[in-house]
């Protein structure tokens, strides 16, 4: 061969080797044509593509899956609790909604402390004492005025139908009615109507659910925050040594928020903004990760695991000194956002030598066992793209069930920082700036996001899992956009996390062999070996480069892609 000829081969084959890398994986998921709903539920994704099916838009299904939730499961699905969405249209406008929880009008900084000045154990966690003000009906009654196509009734009487009718009890589920038998018993003085004693394969009803979502479909926001659902809810709390008050309910908003997007490499990233962390703990670590070649270190590799870690604890300690809702806290987010600030924070980073937290000892601070919050990923036939987180915070939240209303009470008031340097039930130590004031809002970690790629709808992704949210969306838009997987793979492949304090990287069951965990310490890192919970329960969607849809339904739970 000449030398002008190599240079053709290898000139060709390079090409070939560049356009392969450009072509996207080949699904692993379900591939609909052109919507799709993923959720927790088959159930309450069926009801979400259906009202997709008839005419309604991303927003309207929405409200559908939110609701079918609230059914189909009761371990995060709320009325009782608050979430965030994130949204795109297919117009390429952006938009948050924050439907997160506040505190009643009565909170106090001091109110989980005893005269010494200790955190009183389990008081913002279990029972009245710890729920904050609800804030998912204000939510998707914002969000049906705004964006919604057709009428409330219609979008929920499949939910009601199904409340009345029954839902089968899936093993997962009944897995988990038995583990918080006891509790949610000892929490509601002994009895429930709640169905806990049900079995998998049960058909279980909730009358007294569907009535209160009737009230909903009909009178929108004033059928659960004025008139007969607030008077029950408010008085039922407070019997229970609660906080929430009627005027607490009728005085709750939703409020529509700026998401934070930030571009990385040829992405650009959309996500939840303050009162959640979400968005900016994102933004902070894809931006320190981004002048590394990501790709080249190979998936969960030494030095993969590394960088990511070292992004993360950076992060995570801005995140629990700086931010907090908005509304009541100045965060500096110009400087924590702007690249000077994020390429200084990295300049202690070395792939030699594992950087120090503090000198907080290791694996003191009990993880959550189970993903609790939810997140489902809708698209509609139009283009729009919809993500939301909600939850309760805990399983079934604060335990406490109104029996006659058919909802659990969220106990998100543990997201607050209690008291300076304790850290709450996701070993998360908070600051002043998420301190409890009366209607503030505490600080989250949901992260519902969006991502597009040259322009265009790309995923829409997004996880429960307390402190562990936030970087299991990170590795999970890595792993379709650095490391080549296709969106099921991506929400499937095994998770790592890490958040400055405690100062240990957790890895889940599965997938981290012990000659990389050898590596990681020799390098001076600390690992939580104790038996470790699943990282996340990731739902999200991927759009194809012909337009078609491929879900990633967490294989971790009963979670399911529905579409056409
Ligand atoms: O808002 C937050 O960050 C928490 N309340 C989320 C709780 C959660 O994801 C529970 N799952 N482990």
């Amino acid at each position: 061969m000449t030398r002008f000829k190599s240079f053709i081969a290898v000139s060709i084959t390079l090409l070939l080797f560049v356009g392969c890398k450009t072509l996207p994986a080949t699904p692993t998921g379900l591939v609909t044509e052109s919507a799709m709903v993923v959720s927790a539920r088959e159930e309450a994704s069926n009801i979400g593509s259906e009202i997709l099916k008839k005419g309604g838009n991303a927003f309207d299904a929405m409200v559908a899956t939110e609701m079918a939730l609230v059914v189909a499961y009761p371990f995060a699905g709320n009325l009782g609790g608050g979430g965030f969405m994130v949204y795109r249209k297919a117009d390429g406008t952006t938009g948050a909604l924050d439907y997160r929880e506040k505190a009643p009008l009565s909170a106090t900084k001091d109110m989980y402390l005893d005269s010494l000045g200790n955190v009183i154990p389990d008081m913002s966690t279990v029972g009245a004492t710890a729920v904050g003000v609800p804030g998912t009906v204000a939510g998707i009654i914002a969000v049906h005025e705004k964006f919604g196509s057709l009428p409330l009734k219609d979008i929920f009487a499949p939910v009601i139908a199904m409340a009345k009718n029954g839902i089968v009890v899936t093993r997962k589920q009944a897995e988990r009615f038995e583990t918080y038998r006891d509790e949610i018993l000892k929490v509601n003085g002994g009895t429930t109507t709640f169905p806990i004693d049900a079995e998998a394969g049960d058909m279980v009803r909730y009358p007294a659910l569907a009535k209160t979502l009737q009230r909903i479909s009909q009178q929108g926001r004033s059928g659960f925050y004025t008139g007969e659902t607030a008077r029950t809810l408010a008085a039922f709390i407070q019997q229970n040594g609660g906080y929430v008050t009627k005027e607490d309910l009728a005085g709750y908003e939703a409020k529509w928020r700026t998401p934070i997007a930030f571009d990385y490499k040829d992405l650009r990233i959309i996500s939840m903004s303050p009162p959640s962390s979400g968005g900016m703990t994102l933004h902070q670590m894809f931006k320190m990760m981004e002048p590394y070649e990501v790709s080249e270190y190979g998936h969960n590799s030494v030095k993969e695991i590394q960088l990511f870690t070292e992004a993360a604890r950076r992060a995570y300690a801005d995140r629990n000194y700086y931010l907090g809702d908005p509304d009541f806290v100045d965060i500096p987010k110009e400087i924590l956002l702007s690249d000077a600030y994020l390429k200084k924070r990295m300049e202690s980073f070395s792939f030699d030598r594992a950087t120090k937290s503090s000198d907080i000892q290791e694996g003191n601070v009990q993880m959550a066992e189970s993903m609790e919050t939810t997140h489902y990923s809708i698209v509609d036939a139009e283009g729009n793209a919809v993500s939301v987180t909600t939850t309760l915070n805990g399983a079934f939240g604060s335990k406490l069930y109104c029996d006659d209303l058919g909802f659990f009470l969220n106990n998100e008031m543990d997201d607050f920082s209690a008291k300076a340097g304790v850290p709450n039930m996701f070993g998360l130590i908070g600051a002043e700036a998420n301190s409890i004031a009366p209607e503030k809002r505490m600080l989250s970690s949901m992260t519902p996001t969006i991502v597009e790629k040259d322009g265009k709808l790309w995923m829409v992704v997004g996880t429960p899992g307390g402190s562990t949210i936030i970087t299991a969306v990170a590795q999970t838009i890595l792993n379709v956009y650095e490391f080549d997987m296709p969106m099921q793979e991506a929400v499937d492949a095994p998770r790592f996390h890490h958040q400055w304090l405690p100062d240990v990287i957790m890895f889940e069951p599965q997938g981290f062999p012990d000659g990389l965990k050898d590596a990681l310490k020799l390098k001076g890192y600390h690992l939580n070996e104790d038996p470790t919970p699943i990282i996340g329960k990731v739902n999200a969607i991927r759009v194809l480069p012909d337009g078609r849809l491929e879900g990633g339904a967490d294989r971790r739970g009963d979670d399911t892609a529905v579409g056409f």
